[in-house]
């Protein structure tokens, strides 16, 4: 899968830059052509003769050659390279990167690349596990950079922890796995709905669920990475935006409705996952509600998302979600009629394993016609799969 692909390597100041010859080393065996940039320190870690023999090309550290003035693009390295990794990635390369400091080759080369970017980090357990570091990661990969995690371990310090840098051959292994998915959804675009909605009481007290959003983001995700163009409408959550994926925050399913109609115009299709709350407080109040005897809490009804969208979709896909705890595939197949989907997902909260928080699923997809295939119980990254393959083969016809 690496045959002829241009692979730019970025090589920081780490002790784990040793591991980069290893690296250089599989990308060439893989067949890739190899190009490295390093940072002015990391030439202190492993001398560019030994990298330059690997990839069989010279280093690039400086902006240009000061004996002759020749100059080291780093535009056009970034549009040679078909990825970017940098590994090892320090935690002060990684906070440059993810603030725009571009005071090196390898950070400017970052800055123009246009080419999916990898980063493979290597510090010290506490520098990894920092708040400013999970900050900078987090920032990083919500601007679309894969992070290869660091590996738990002996570290350089002598200390054991989180923070030592993917071996090698992972590096390679996922580098050949990203190119080796294909792009069979390039240029389309979907809208995904994920995580519960928030309906406020009073300015302290809410109605919500226990949705956490790991479905929806795990098909998110795999849209994505399969070349489609995402939107994903979330209610509050606490995962990271994945690769690729803009997200669009909302709390109530008022802003749910409103977000998913102005995004479901410019799209191919919908995969409704979130959680939606079926009814709202019909009165919020503005100050906080004082304690009483009995008190009635009035709801209102809100607006069916998934159903509105079904009135309006014409030719566009439309995927529903059913979770159910009772006359599981009646109910189910109700609502794929209702809402006019074009599939229901089953999932049902008596299955063990399924449902809310965990990351696993046991789902039963239905079509229009009524057939109906059931999988065993599977991570969410797989069950997400098998959603995300009927949504390929639909715009295969
Ligand atoms: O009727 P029920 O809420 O179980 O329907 C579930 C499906 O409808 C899910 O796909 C869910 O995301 C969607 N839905 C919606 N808007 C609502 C309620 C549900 O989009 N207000």
């Amino acid at each position: 899968m690496l045959r002829d692909k241009h692979i730019l390597v970025g090589v920081t100041g780490s002790i784990a830059a040793y591991k980069a010859a290893m690296l250089v080393r599989a990308l060439v065996k893989g067949g890739a052509e190899v190009k490295i940039v390093m940072t002015p320190l990391a030439k202190e870690f492993i001398t560019p003769l030994t990298l330059a023999t690997l990839a069989k090309n010279p280093i690039l550290v400086d902006f240009f050659n000061p004996e002759n003035g020749e100059w080291n693009s780093h535009v056009s390295l970034g549009e040679w390279a078909d990825a970017y990794v940098i590994a090892p990635a320090t935690a002060n390369t990684l906070a440059k990167m993810a603030h725009g400091i571009a005071d090196n080759l390898l950070l400017t080369t970052y800055l123009s690349a246009r080419c999916p970017v990898f980063v493979a980090p290597a510090m010290d357990l506490d520098m990894y596990a920092h708040v400013t570091t999970c900050q900078n990661i987090a920032m990083l990969r919500s601007h679309g950079v894969h992070i290869i995690e660091p590996e738990e371990g002996e570290l350089a310090s002598g200390l054991s922890g989180k923070g030592r840098m993917a071996e090698a051959d992972e590096i390679a292994a996922c580098l050949s796995s990203f190119f080796e998915k294909e792009m069979t959804l390039q240029g389309k675009r979907f809208l995904v709905t994920a995580g519960p909605t928030v309906e406020a009481i009073d300015p302290v007290r809410y109605i919500s669920n226990h949705s956490t959003g790991k479905m929806g983001y795990a098909i998110a995700t795999e849209l994505a990475s399969r070349g489609a163009e995402v939107i994903l409408v979330s209610g509050p959550v606490s995962l990271p935006v994945p690769t690729g994926v803009r997200r669009v925050d909302v709390v109530s399913a008022k802003e749910m409705f409103e977000a998913s109609m102005a995004a479901f115009a410019d799209v191919d299709g919908a995969v409704m996952c979130a959680a939606v709350a079926d009814y709202t407080p019909a009165n919020p109040e503005n100050s906080k509600i004082k304690r009483k005897d009995d008190i009635v809490l009035q709801l209102k009804p809100t607006k069916d998302i998934a159903a509105e969208l079904g009135r309006v979709k014409g030719e566009k896909l439309l995927i529903g979600f059913a979770l159910e705890t009772d006359n599981e595939e009646t109910n189910a197949k109700g609502k794929l009629e209702r809402k006019n989907l074009d599939y229901v997902v089953l999932n049902s909260l008596r299955d063990e394993g399924a449902g809310f928080g965990v990351d696993t699923n046991k789902i039963t997809v239905i079509g229009r016609d009524g057939t109906a295939i059931a999988y065993p119980l599977e991570s969410k990254a797989q069950a997400a799969s098998h959603i995300v393959s009927l949504v390929e083969n639909f715009f295969k016809k």
